[in-house]
């Protein structure tokens, strides 16, 4: 099979540029390991920066987050016994959209098989050829059969563990930076009302916390834990104990208990993997870039890979030129660097680290007492948190 750019994985990243590429006319396939109802179902991260939730509505995919994603203007930091908001409406004149990203999938799937779009699933065996000519191809099994195609340009949009990384040229040139925290977080999806209108991101001794929604009946709260611990260590008394601890505080506020229906943990890593381009193979979204939750970049960071991606290809396919797709990289970074810093930072201020000594502990305080003092301060956690820059 042939066509213009073939793109390797069904998530975010590989969706949403598929769909920008066939409203510029350029044609595309996606191949996905996993089948349409498991890339449907996985729970990932919840939180839409501004610029997402805009490219989603200009490209005319916005219409479910709108109407079932919950447009928060605030969050909270919750420390020291108090909680604070953050105003983001009124510090950057922009909001969040809490909306989970198996939604953001369902919604891309919908539009791209709308518009006859391929998605090819459950295909094994992925092997990127010929990247650094300008006939590339992708060979791959589906249905039990051999399968390939030819494109233009391939798109390594196959998450941390894909093939495409691996894949790349010039493997001896790769500069990787990693940081791996010595925490995970413990996620779970709990049927009940919401405990709060925002999210709260709390510091605790015990470990961070954070309250987050899903819906009016379904909400999402998360609780640093042993990145190595087992969920079957996690009753849902333990676990309810331990989110009133981190959470509450003497003003009467309590977290809404519910029946929890998923257990999972996350381990939280920096990392970020450059060249992102090599030949006719681009990276996109968490194959080339992980970021530790707390910041919730992740989703908002392969958009705006993607984004890049779908104005080179523009350049590339309408006006014959290739400056955008070359300085893809370099750009790419400018922006994922930002987000990386971001996401440490947040990490680092709101996580119990091990070891820390009274003095690190009490510079932790400190910061988080500048940041709600300071407007200024503020201002600067928000227009990451929003991804204004
Ligand atoms: C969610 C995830 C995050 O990483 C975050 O910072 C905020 C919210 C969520 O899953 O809702």
């Amino acid at each position: 099979m042939k066509t213009q750019v073939a793109i390797v994985g069904a998530g975010p990243a590989g969706l949403l540029l598929s769909h920008l590429l066939h409203l510029q006319g350029i044609e595309s396939v996606v191949i996905e390991t996993r089948s349409r109802a498991d890339i449907e179902a996985t729970i990932r991260a919840g939180v839409l920066e501004q610029g997402t939730m805009d490219i989603l509505n200009e490209s005319g995919v916005g219409e479910r987050m709108r109407t079932i994603g919950a447009l928060h203007h605030g969050v909270e930091l919750s420390f020291d016994g108090k909680r604070h908001r953050i105003d983001l409406l009124d510090l950057t004149g922009k909001a969040i959209t809490v909306y989970p990203q198996h939604e953001v999938i369902k919604d891309l799937v919908a539009a791209r098989l709308a518009a006859q779009g391929q998605i090819l699933v459950e295909v094994s065996d992925v092997a990127l050829h010929g990247v650094e000519t300008d006939q590339p191809s992708v060979t791959f099994t589906h249905r039990g059969e051999e399968a390939r195609i030819d494109a233009d340009f391939i798109i390594g949009a196959d998450g941390y563990h894909g093939v495409s990384r691996a894949s790349m040229p010039g493997q001896d040139q790769r500069r990787d930076f990693q940081r791996i925290y010595p925490f995970g977080w413990f996620g779970i999806l709990v049927e009940s009302s919401p405990s709060s209108d925002e999210l709260i991101y709390a510091q605790h001794d015990r470990g961070f916390a954070l309250v987050s929604t899903r819906s009016p009946t379904v909400q999402r709260l998360y609780f640093q834990c042993d990145p190595k611990d087992h969920v079957d260590n996690w009753s849902d008394d333990r676990i309810w104990s331990e989110l009133h601890a981190r959470l509450e505080n003497n003003d009467g506020w309590k977290v809404n208990e519910g029946r929890i229906f998923q257990k999972g943990i996350i381990a939280m890593r920096s990392f970020v993997s450059t060249p992102m381009q090599a030949g006719r193979l681009f990276l996109a979204g968490d194959s080339a870039h992980i970021v530790p939750p707390t910041g919730a970049k992740g989703m908002n960071l392969a958009v705006g890979d993607v984004k890049l991606l779908a104005r080179g290809f523009e350049q590339y396919y309408k006006q014959g030129k290739d400056g955008l797709l070359a300085g893809y990289t370099e750009h790419a970074l400018k922006r994922i660097w930002r987000a990386e810093y971001f996401s440490w930072t947040m990490t680092r201020l709101l996580h119990t680290f091990e070891g820390a000594t009274p003095f690190e502990r009490e510079m932790q305080r400190a910061e988080l007492a500048n940041i709600v003092s300071s407007r200024a301060m503020a201002t600067a956690l928000a227009e990451n948190y929003v991804g204004d820059f």
